[in-house]
This record gives structure tokens, C-alpha cells and sequence, in this order.
């Protein structure tokens, strides 16, 4: 099984506080993989290093092979790694369309020359994107907001839009930072589907949740942080039997 990303001993550390310790994991080629922990254990912190917005205060990161933990962001959206966040940022005031259309530019070849001159290229180019951006909004039930501005959809709207738009960028990597927070029962199910599909499509999935039904439902294996190192490593199944993930659990219930 190939390795898509690696994290090798990485540590992030905030002044005193370790939000990250020593922490190694794999995530393979074409896998769903959870990462779950109570609040604070330093999951958004991992999610931060992989995707370049933070980066490593030791260790490396790696994305087939190749160390990503010293690169801003954009580059690593060009390698093929897309994100939403655990706190939504759409371009709220542009068009749901539009949030779509702009991801899918980061992609895209035509260059501000060829806009600028309107070359055939860019014309082409367009309307693919156009075309592609519909599709992706059916797949998530948005197709009849596309107009509308983001700002002002329902919650659970703005966070499969949120979802469609990292899947607009075209990325190998998905990471997914507690994408179903709000969204109730049934939603929440219909969301692990378009999980389900990512990996079906030949997506790798690296998914943060608090949602065990949900985690049960997608995920190949799991990891469990608590205060920034991994205790635990295996099948949901597993995990959710693991005397040292119930106790870390029960130990946020008492805060
Ligand atoms: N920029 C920062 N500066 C200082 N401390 C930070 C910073 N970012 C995160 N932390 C701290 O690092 C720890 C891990 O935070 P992180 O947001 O990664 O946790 P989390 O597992 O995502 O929690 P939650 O389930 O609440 O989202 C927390 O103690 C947090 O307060
Ligand atoms: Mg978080």
C-alpha cells in the first residue's frame, strides 16, 4: 500500500503549550481516514501543517515522497491537496457559482494573458468550467442556489458547498475539518455518502469528526489525539472498544 501523505515525528509547539507531539501517521492511497479527539487534542493544528497554512515546529510531511511541511499554501493546493475548514470561509459575498468557478481557476491552465485577449483557449476554457462547476453543484444539491450569494445559504448548504469547492481544485487529498458540525441527523448521513463518492472518484480523504455514526460509515481506520499525541491507531471498530480512547473521552465530559 503506497503512502499518499506521511507524517514523520511531527511536533507543533505554541510557546509552552505542545499542540502537537512526536506524531506519526500514514495515510494510504485511496483510504478514508478519520482523525478524532476531544477538544484541543490538536486536530484543526494537524489539519493547519498538512494543507501549509502552520507549519512544523519539528518533523516533515510528506506528499508522495516528496517534503511539502516548509511550503505555503498555494503550492500545496497545486500538488493536489484541498480543504474546508472547521470554521467556514466561503467568498460570502460572491455567487455559490462563483466560489466554484474560483477554486476551479486555481486549476486551470489559461493564463491572465490569454483573458485578457479573450484567446479561443480562455473561451474554452470558460465554459468547461462552467459546465464542470453544474455538475458539482447537482452532485450537491446547490444547483438551484447557484445564483445565490453563499452568505446567505443554510449552514448545512455553505458546508457542502464548502466540500464542493476543495473538490473543484481538482486535488488527489482531501481534508475535511469537521465538515458535518451543524448539520443534523439525515444531513449529516447524506454528507458521508459524498464522502463515500470522493473515494469511489479515486480520492484520498483525511476527515477530522466528532460524529462516530459518521466515522463508522466512511472510514477506512482511525487515529485518536489527545493533547497533541496519537493514542490510538485502528479499524473504527477498534477505537471505539479502546480503553484509552473511552477514557480520554470521559475525561472531557468531566471539564
Ligand atoms: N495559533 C495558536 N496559538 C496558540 N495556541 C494555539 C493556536 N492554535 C491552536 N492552539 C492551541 O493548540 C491546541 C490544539 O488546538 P486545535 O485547534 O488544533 O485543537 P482541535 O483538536 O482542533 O480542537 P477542536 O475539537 O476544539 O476543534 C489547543 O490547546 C489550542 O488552544
Ligand atoms: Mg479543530
Amino acid at each position: 500500500m503506497t503512502a499518499l501523505l506521511e507524517l514523520k515525528g511531527v511536533s507543533r509547539h505554541f510557546e509552552g503549550l505542545a499542540a502537537l507531539s512526536d506524531v506519526d501517521m500514514t495515510v494510504p492511497e485511496g483510504k478514508i481516514v478519520g482523525l478524532i479527539g476531544p477538544n484541543g487534542a490538536g486536530k484543526t493544528t494537524l489539519l493547519n501543517c498538512v494543507s501549509g497554512l502552520d507549519h512544523p515546529s519539528d518533523g516533515g510531511i510528506y506528499f508522495r515522497g516528496k517534503a511539502i511541511h516548509r511550503m505555503p499554501p498555494y503550492r500545496i493546493t497545486a500538488l493536489g491537496i484541498a480543504r474546508t475548514y472547521q470554521n467556514i470561509r466561503l467568498f460570502g459575498e460572491m455567487t455559490v457559482l462563483e466560489n466554484i468557478l474560483v477554486a476551479q481557476h486555481l486549476s486551470g491552465r489559461a493564463t491572465v494573458f490569454d483573458s485578457l485577449l479573450l484567446l479561443p483557449r480562455h473561451r474554452r476554457e470558460v465554459r468547461s468550467f462552467h459546465e464542470r462547476g453544474m455538475t458539482l453543484l447537482e452532485r450537491f444539491r446547490l444547483a438551484g442556489s447557484a445564483e445565490l450569494v453563499a452568505s446567505g445559504l443554510p449552514y448545512g448548504d455553505q458546508r457542502r458547498l464548502e466540500m464542493a469547492r476543495a473538490l473543484a481544485t481538482g486535488p488527489q487529498l482531501l481534508l475535511l475539518d469537521e465538515p458535518t458540525a451543524g448539520m443534523n441527523p439525515v444531513e449529516t448521513r447524506l454528507f458521508g455518502e459524498q464522502v463515500l463518492r470522493a473515494r469511489e472518484d479515486g480520492l484520498t480523504v483525511l476527515i477530522v469528526e466528532h460524529d462516530m455514526a459518521l466515522i463508522g460509515q466512511v472510514c477506512d481506520e482511525v487515529y485518536v489525539l489527545n493533547f497533541g499525541q496519537v493514542i490510538a491507531h485502528g479499524t473504527p471498530d477498534e477505537i471505539k472498544n479502546n480503553p484509552d480512547v473511552i477514557e480520554a473521552y470521559l475525561g472531557e465530559d468531566e471539564d
